[in-house]
């Protein structure tokens, strides 16, 4: 690691006694978020302070996404609009970090569109931050640094979102080139975190009070694969459970080509591990999971469902949809509408497919048109809510632990949480009960969301 003390002190010192303050905003994934957790950390030890308003902050930090169309144009009118902000503070600094840094034509783009930007931080470059900052608070210019340092390793200091939630990265980047998607290119290779650092981190966050801990990685089935065997997911998952306190793991991730036997034995034996399993299917057509290189099929997939439900008949899944991949047929989509309804999943994630240049999936042809895409993807949300509207009501009558999130929205009085199973659950109550745990009779089914009255 950078040893980034004498930096620090001098940001400090060009700091001065006024608090300065810093607005960061990630997009994107929970890795996302969690890396923009370290970007503050940083800040934090150069003496800022955090806002949630941009217009009164003195640094502004954008960690982007570039996972879909729509998530990097969002992202561009962002900063497009910062361009007054600049006008009316000029001693503003913009910094854009995260995923869209990583493709040579977005830098450029900032580069030569964007003067009121004063830096681009790479994606394994948080450790750079420190000669950014202090750079364009000399007033340097612009610059950029993409530079891939070994800041994945050991526990870097965060400034969380939460004081019960916390998200452990257990592992960075992805090897697996699923043919749609841009991240192991922006990403890099898979880089496993060491066992020990991951089990006092979750420590020492236990210590610290927090009941949620979720550990991230874009597959975490393949955790440890290149630390030489010396620990899998499974056993780490094992690992966790044994640390004392009451707190529960939840993980994302989870490949279906390598989601095992030990896997699916972990979660039933791990009473700490939550009974949730977001298990990301994609498509229900051979065809099209073929041509994405998920590297299994509707059957092989269905099976580890089978095996999951066979120890609980209505265990609770989530999953990931792409609609209109390219070329995909009316056949290819009634097959994905046939797995939800096998499977019957609680919630699901879908997304229209976006085009990523440098992916293969964008050598593709494509005949399906954008209005059939929009069309499919109406409908595949209606056939959810069926499921949804009839599968919850399995938990009517049930006892369910919920750890309370927040206030509920639109309903005074009531507060809002999620199950081990990771069903919201909405109930009345007071705000104090805001972070921990609470056992609910449940009484009523929504599509989205299950009611009921603490006990
Ligand atoms: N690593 C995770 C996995 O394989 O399950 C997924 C991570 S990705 C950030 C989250 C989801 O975004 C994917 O599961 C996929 O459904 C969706 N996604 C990725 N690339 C996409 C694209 N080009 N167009 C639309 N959706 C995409
Ligand atoms: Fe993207 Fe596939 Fe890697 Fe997930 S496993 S991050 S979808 S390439
Ligand atoms: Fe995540 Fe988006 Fe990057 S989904 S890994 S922030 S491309």
């Amino acid at each position: 690691m950078n040893d980034n003390t004498a930096i620090i002190s001098e940001i400090k010192r060009l700091l001065g006694d006024e608090p300065k303050l810093a607005y960061v905003r990630s997009f994107g994934c929970q890795l996302n978020t969690s890396d923009g957790e370290k970007i503050k950390g940083v800040l934090k030890n150069a003496g800022y302070g955090f806002t949630e308003d941009e217009s009164e902050a003195d640094l502004i930090i954008l960690n982007t996404c570039a996972v879909r169309e729509n998530a990097e144009d969002r992202v561009f009118g962002i900063v497009g609009s910062m361009k007054k902000l600049k006008e009316l503070k000029p001693e503003l600094i913009i910094g854009i970090a995260g995923c869209m840094t990583a493709q040579s034509h977005v830098a450029e783009k900032i580069k030569r569109s964007y003067p009121q930007v004063d830096f681009v931080l790479g994606t394994s470059a948080i450790n750079g931050l420190p000669r950014l900052l202090l750079d364009a608070l000399n007033g340097a210019g612009f610059e950029a640094d993409i530079t891939e340092y070994d800041d994945f390793s050991g526990t870097v200091e965060q400034v969380r979102g939460s004081s019960f939630k916390a998200s452990v990265p257990i592992m960075f980047g992805c090897n697996n080139f699923c043919t749609y998607c841009i991240v192991p290119y922006v990403r890099g290779r898979e880089r496993s975190r060491l066992p020990e650092d991951i089990v006092s981190e979750v420590e020492g966050l236990v210590r610290e009070g927090y009941k949620e801990i979720m550990l991230l990685g874009q597959n975490v089935n393949s955790y440890g694969n290149d630390l030489g065997g010396e620990m899998t997911f499974p056993q780490l998952l094992r690992r966790l459970n044994d640390i004392e306190g009451d707190f529960w793991i939840r993980f994302m991730s989870s490949h279906p080509k390598d989601a095992s036997k030990e896997l699916i034995d972990a979660i039933f034996d791990c009473e700490k591990v939550a009974k949730h399993l977001h298990l990301p299917v994609q498509s229900g057509s051979d065809d099209v999971l073929r041509r994405m290189n998920r590297r299994y099929t509707a059957e092989k997939y269905l099976g580890i469902v089978n095996d999951i439900r066979s120890r609980d008949p209505e265990f609770s899944l989530t999953t990931d949809l792409i609609v209109g991949f390219p070329d995909e047929t009316d056949e290819d989509f009634e097959a994905t509408l046939d797995i939800m309804r096998t499977v019957k999943y609680d919630n699901i994630y879908s997304f229209i497919y976006s085009k990523r240049s440098g992916t293969r999936a964008a050598e593709m042809p494509d005949a399906v048109s954008e209005e059939e895409k929009g069309k499919r993807m109406r409908r595949l949300l209606e056939v959810q809510r069926e499921i949804s509207t009839e599968f919850y009501k399995r938990f009517i009558g049930r006892r369910m632990r919920v750890l309370v999130d927040d206030k509920a929205k639109k309903r005074e009085g009531f507060l809002t949480g999620k199950s081990s199973e990771f069903i919201i659950v909405e109930f009345e109550g007071d705000e104090s009960l805001i972070g921990r745990f609470v056992d609910v009779e449940i009484t009523g089914a929504m599509n989205w969301a299950v009611t009921g009255r603490v006990i």
